[in-house]
């Protein structure tokens, strides 16, 4: 019997440099990044070139590539175990994607419920990049022959067209792209809007007291969970239709400490509102303080961070080379 060597299973996944990052998506998906180093074969990019789809101030752009890019790497991505590059800089994402634009029908793009949000929040600017914006996804995803993509509930479904396209040529032209699954971290913690508990926390929240971002100061936490929404019920107990504002708390609690939602139960439930917050609020501030501390390191060399940069893309290029060559050649492309 032979035996086979193992191969790490590969993951991909990226974030749009559009602004700030929350806790919710420092809970949710970069500290799961972090944990899958352990035993994947991690890609991670910064998806500069889906975040045109909507119009951004150049200069502002470009600094959030690398704002996203320091953030990374302060959360705990590795550049020595991992792939960390943007996306622009490896010509192949749009080039695939431009290739998989013609496996896939216009119903299954007017179908994406991203889409029809988007196009209702920017109705002056539908332009034909937002349409095909998951088709550029599917191209970053099958550019790598990825296994497995940690993404939250919102993106399954650009997820699970990607896997129809990658059915269909596959159907055609035989076993081209590996088909990808996606991964919801069943440790990641929901993490909900401070103001309107019912609402994910969102980076794109109007007001700032919704939203904990990973690198705001800890006097701006503690005042935000301070000033969190609750009830007026004055109990604490996990009830998350009637008491939505409580269970954050419990629940951003527990993510950040480590413990379980009984545990917190037992801790808490004699006290009062004032405790919950506070020690949400601390539990909060003890955890981001190294990634804070950790990114205004990197901020201080930018050519250092861009070389970091560089060379995650060389190697991105390497190993998308091989795919884009296996395709062109299936379908008819000199190669
Ligand atoms: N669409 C994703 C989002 O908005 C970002 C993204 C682009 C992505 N390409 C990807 C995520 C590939 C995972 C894999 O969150």
């Amino acid at each position: 019997m032979s035996t086979v060597p193992s191969r790490r299973p590969i993951v991909f996944s990226g974030a749009q440099p559009t602004g700030q990052l929350t806790l919710g998506n420092y809970l949710g998906a970069l500290r799961h990044w972090v944990t899958l180093q352990q035993d994947h074969d991690c890609l991670f990019c910064i998806v500069d070139l889906h975040a045109l789809t909507v119009r951004q101030d150049p200069n502002e752009l470009r600094q959030n590539i690398y704002d996203l890019a320091a953030l990374y790497f302060a959360c705990g991505i590795d550049p020595a175990r991992s792939t960390v590059f943007i996306q622009s800089h490896v010509p192949a994402h749009a080039e695939l994607a431009w290739l998989l634009s013609t496996f896939t029908q216009i119903g299954e793009l007017e179908r994406m419920t991203q889409f029809k949000d988007k196009a209702q929040r920017h109705h002056h600017n539908i332009n034909a990049g937002l349409f095909t914006y998951p088709v550029l996804m599917a191209a970053d995803i099958l550019l790598y022959d990825t296994d497995r993509v940690p993404v939250g509930e919102d993106q399954k479904q650009h997820l699970e067209l990607t896997r129809d396209i990658a059915i269909r040529c596959n159907s055609t032209y035989g076993p081209l792209f590996r088909l990808p699954d996606p991964l919801i971290a069943v440790e990641a913690a929901r993490v909900r809007d401070l103001q309107e508990p019912t609402k994910k926390m969102s980076k794109t929240a109007a007001s700032d007291l919704a939203k904990v971002m990973i690198l705001d100061e800890p006097d701006a936490i503690l005042k935000k969970f301070r000033k969190s929404v609750t009830d007026s019920l004055a109990t604490i107990r996990y009830h998350e239709t009637e008491q939505p504002g409580v269970a954050n708390l419990l629940d951003i609690w527990c993510a950040a400490t480590g413990n379980s939602r009984a545990t917190a139960l037992d801790h808490f439930s004699h006290h009062q509102y004032g405790r919950l917050k506070n020690e949400t609020a601390d539990a909060v501030i003890t955890l981001l303080a190294p990634v804070r501390e950790r990114y205004h390191q990197l901020s201080r060399d930018p050519a250092a961070l861009q070389a970091l940069l560089a060379d995650g893309a060389t190697r991105a290029k390497e190993r998308a080379a091989g795919i884009m060559n296996r395709v062109k050649s299936a379908i008819g492309l000199p190669v």
